[in-house]
């Protein structure tokens, strides 16, 4: 049979790590996909640049129009990352009949909705599977695997970058510098590797989770996204104190309200099982109604992880093209004309329990003060922790663990301590998240 033409836009990390794993498992892809899989075409951006020996020969071009208009190519794999330019490119590559494989959840996230219907309009498939998870082929079991179940919550540890920062900040002492520049070395950050810290990025990946486990459109602009920048050492050992790890997590939660989409640092007990995921690593857990809690873990970023889910990806599109395009499984998991618009909640109205760190000076009083302020805002304390004793008049970390509380609540009873003479400093505030508590009755409620 002849063979299926790839053409690669990007040959950074991933697209040279797609080059090799093609090259280098061809005979065993092939007999899956049931035809060759060849690289014919690769664009960069830099034609000079020193690029990594490859495995593998094609034509190389900075010009993109010769991949998406060349009528040998079947299928275009994105990679070059951002919004605008890949969307241009892949609308091209869509109205000149090309499939399109791509790991990029910004596009996915911020386009997907109008990117899908253009190619289910004209028959044509955008596989996505890279863009969640790295290696985990998660897209696939939350589409096709789970299809049976009400989704009731997802909790992952979706950005590796993030991970491996905080792994190596505790486990290794490294300073936080230092952490992010050994992930951009390893090839696990983005282009703009503001996009791991600010959580961003798991926020692209968290908005299309939902979607998929919903049945809601796309809708990055509703998730609640707070990183790791603030993250210190200090809260770190405080927290391993007192049995808990700090992780960066997306979560989508099914309420009677609403779904909760928010991304942000967690302490979670050290003995759930996400908190012992570390370094690049990502691990999903998703909790549905029939299948109960089920855990997806691997490599999350990085050459060959990610190129594992393209060309997987890549087999998919060749397996399928011959079928009906109107029996292949949606996009988005459900029908694109039985999606429903269930309201994202407002981040004020969430409720967790909290830690707070904040530097007081010690003297009589202060802690009533303290406790009064969170009273009042209906805020109860399950640990409070002055860290150091015999210190009068010097100013020390006190440790607080919170009973569920709202999150407006907490933030306004912040302010307020934040005001007081004796506290030194902002309060450091941390949501805490219990994952194995699955209130199942809310299932059945919403959506
Ligand atoms: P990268 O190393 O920065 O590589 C990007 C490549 O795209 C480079 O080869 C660059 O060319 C090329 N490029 C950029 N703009 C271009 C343009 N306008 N026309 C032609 N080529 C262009 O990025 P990456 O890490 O491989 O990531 C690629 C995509 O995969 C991103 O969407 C990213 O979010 C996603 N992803 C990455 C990982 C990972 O572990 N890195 C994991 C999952 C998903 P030059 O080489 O000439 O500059
Ligand atoms: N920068 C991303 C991460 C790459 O660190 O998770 C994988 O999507």
């Amino acid at each position: 049979m002849k063979p299926i033409n790839i053409g690669i836009v990007g040959l950074g990390t991933v697209g040279c790590g797609v080059v090799n794993v093609l090259h280098r498992n061809r005979e065993e892809i092939s007999r899956r996909a049931g035809r060759d899989i060849c690289v014919t075409h690769a664009v960069v951006r830099d034609l000079e640049k020193k690029r990594p020996p490859l495995e593998a020969n094609f034509a190389l071009t900075s010009n993109s129009i010769d991949v998406t208009d060349n009528p040998n190519i079947d299928i275009v794999v994105e990679l070059i990352g951002g919004v605008r330019e890949a969307s241009q490119l892949v609308e091209r590559a869509l109205e000149k009949n090309k499939h399109v494989v791509t790991a990029n959840k910004a596009l996915i996230a911020q386009r997907g909705n109008e990117l899908f219907e253009l190619a289910s309009s004209k028959g044509l498939t955008i596989a996505f599977e890279a863009a969640v998870g790295g290696g985990i082929s998660i897209i696939k079991v939350l589409r096709e695997g789970l299809a049976g179940n009400r989704i009731y919550r997802i909790s992952g540890i979706i950005n590796g970058t993030s991970n491996y920062i905080l792994t190596e900040m505790f486990n290794s002492k490294l300073d936080f510098e230092s952490a992010l520049n050994n992930a951009t070395n390893l090839g696990y950050a983005e282009h703009d590797p503001s996009t791991d810290i600010s959580g961003t990025d798991a926020a692209h990946k968290l908005t299309i989770l939902a979607s998929i486990a919903y049945g809601i459109p796309l809708k990055f602009s509703d998730v609640y996204v707070e990183g790791i920048a603030h993250i210190t050492l200090e809260d770190m050992l405080y927290a391993d104190e007192l049995n808990y790890r700090i992780k960066h997590l997306g979560l989508a939660i099914r309420t009677p309200d609403g779904i909760e989409l928010r991304t942000h640092p967690c302490l979670i007990r050290k003995d759930e099982l996400l908190s012992n995921i570390n370094g690049v690593m990502n691990a999903i857990q998703i909790d549905g109604d029939a299948v109960g809690p089920t855990l997806h873990y691997g490599a999350g970023a990085g050459a060959e992880p990610t190129a594992s889910a393209i060309v997987a990806d890549l087999v998919d599109v060749v397996r399928t093209l011959t079928t009906d395009p109107n029996n292949r499984v949606p996009h988005l998991a459900f029908q694109p004309r039985l999606m429903v618009d269930v309201p994202i909640l407002d981040m004020k109205l969430t409720t967790t329990p909290y830690y707070l760190r904040l530097n007081v000076i010690d003297k009589p009083g202060v802690l009533a003060d303290i406790t009064e302020i969170l009273g009042r805002y209906d805020i109860s304390i399950e640990v409070i922790s002055q860290k150091e004793t015999n210190t009068q008049g010097r100013s020390v970390p006190i440790i607080i663990i919170t009973h569920d509380a709202v999150e407006k609540s907490i933030m306004d009873a912040i302010s307020e301590i934040e005001q007081l003479a004796a506290i030194n400093g902002l309060v450091q505030r941390i949501r805490l998240e219990r994952l194995s508590v699955v209130n199942k009755s809310v299932v059945q409620q919403v959506g």
